[in-house]
């Protein structure tokens, strides 16, 4: 096989989506015009309705980031004692729960959608246990109906971090529906996002109302500050980009379908190369395009095919290495103790995020194929 040319130029993960600077400037014009920069102004008001409409919440919030949303929630449903989560995620998550006083229980994970597996979280509930907080990994939904089976029988709050499924529906519902409270990232990195930010959704519309006031140092008018929140307000020139994205974010999403199609037709094949196929009943958002390489089969450990990308300007993410059981700050834990995490740990190893997104030419991806075809 004639060997694959390097990219002369890096070719990333990912690039982040940009409104049109004409059009942003119509927008800052407006904020200039208007004279209020923060403080939930007239674009924050308007975005929030309108994602709540796109994603078919009944109640939503938005936040500075998803980091600082994922905490409040915790204090929102005030969590305390122990919450089962996933290792295979970003470090967001567990720190997020460390920062509420929460301990993190690492949860094993199932290996064809690398989610939390339900199976196991009975397992791990004790008195202390308050919540789950599982992870749609990848944008692939949790098994959503076991885990409130689970949550329900034990009496335990759910907190779904859906910072990669902005968009995605699990069996004809938005994905942001289940649990009590779910996050949306809106991180740069994201297929849809305002720069940084965050959102949390909710069914309870007193959620909201406490988030509300929570975002914004707990004040629910000028002279009564209710209890103690934080400053987590996004801001106006934020919004106006948020806006603008909502626009152009169904394009953004077909786009990295067509190049995720690409990868799937060309790497079938290929002998150690594993990776998501569609679930039934999912309208997924294609956030990722995650290969699992089994050495022995390809030849090849993860790790070299990353190095042999990087050798081709290619600069794929080893999406989530290491488990966030395996951080100093978490590895004493019991439930990170080694041997616990059979599936975890042995999936962390051979995953990675190849460049997905909706504007990669699909030369790109045909070349990248031909690269890991060629190693
Ligand atoms: C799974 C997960 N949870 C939480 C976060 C934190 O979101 P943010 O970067 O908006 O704080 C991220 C991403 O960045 C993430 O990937």
């Amino acid at each position: 096989m004639a060997k694959a040319k390097a990219f002369s130029q890096p070719v990333y993960v990912t690039s982040p989506l940009l409104p049109d600077l004409d059009d942003m400037n119509k927008m800052l014009s407006s904020i200039w015009r208007s004279g209020q920069l923060t403080n939930n102004g007239s674009m924050a008001v308007r975005l929030e309705k309108e994602l709540a409409d796109f994603l078919g919440a009944n109640n939503l919030s938005l936040f500075s980031n998803g980091t600082v949303a994922l905490q409040l929630a915790c204090r929102l449903l005030r969590l305390s004692g122990e919450v089962i989560t996933t290792p295979f995620t970003f470090a967001a998550t567990c720190h997020a729960l460390s920062w509420s006083n929460l301990t993190p229980v690492f949860c094993d994970i199932e290996e064809d959608t690398f989610n939390i597996n339900p199976k196991e979280i009975e397992k791990l509930i004790t008195a202390n246990t308050t919540a789950i907080m599982p992870v749609h990994v990848f944008g692939n939904p949790c098994r959503v109906e076991e885990i409130h089976g689970i949550a329900k029988k034990h009496g335990l709050r759910v907190i779904y971090d859906a910072a990669h499924a902005f968009g995605v529906e699990a069996g004809g519902k938005p994905i942001g529906c289940f649990g009590d409270i779910s996050m949306f990232s809106l991180h740069a990195t994201k297929l849809y996002h305002t720069i940084e930010g965050g959102a949390l959704t909710f069914n309870d519309p007193y959620l909201k109302q406490r988030a509300d006031s929570l975002r914004n140092f707990g004040i629910l008018n000028e002279e009564l500050i209710i209890e103690p929140g934080t400053n987590a307000k996004l801001n106006e020139v934020q919004a106006a980009v948020g806006i603008l994205l909502l626009a152009q974010v169904d394009k953004e999403i077909e786009g990295r379908k067509a190049i995720t199609g690409i990868y799937r037709s060309l790497l079938k094949d290929v002998p150690g190369i594993r990776f998501f196929e569609e679930a039934e009943g999912v309208k997924y958002n294609y956030p990722y395009f995650v290969i699992e390489v089994n050495e022995n089969e390809f030849g090849i450990s993860r790790d070299m095919l990353y190095e042999r990308l990087k050798e081709h300007n290619v600069f794929a993410r080893k999406y989530f290495y290491p488990l966030c059981s395996r951080f100093p700050c978490y590895k004493s834990l019991p439930s990170a103790a080694p041997g616990r995490l059979p599936v975890a740990e042995k999936i962390v190893e051979r995953v990675m995020s190849l460049p997905l997104h909706g504007r990669l030419p699909q030369e790109y991806a045909e070349r990248i194929c031909a690269i890991i075809k060629g190693v």
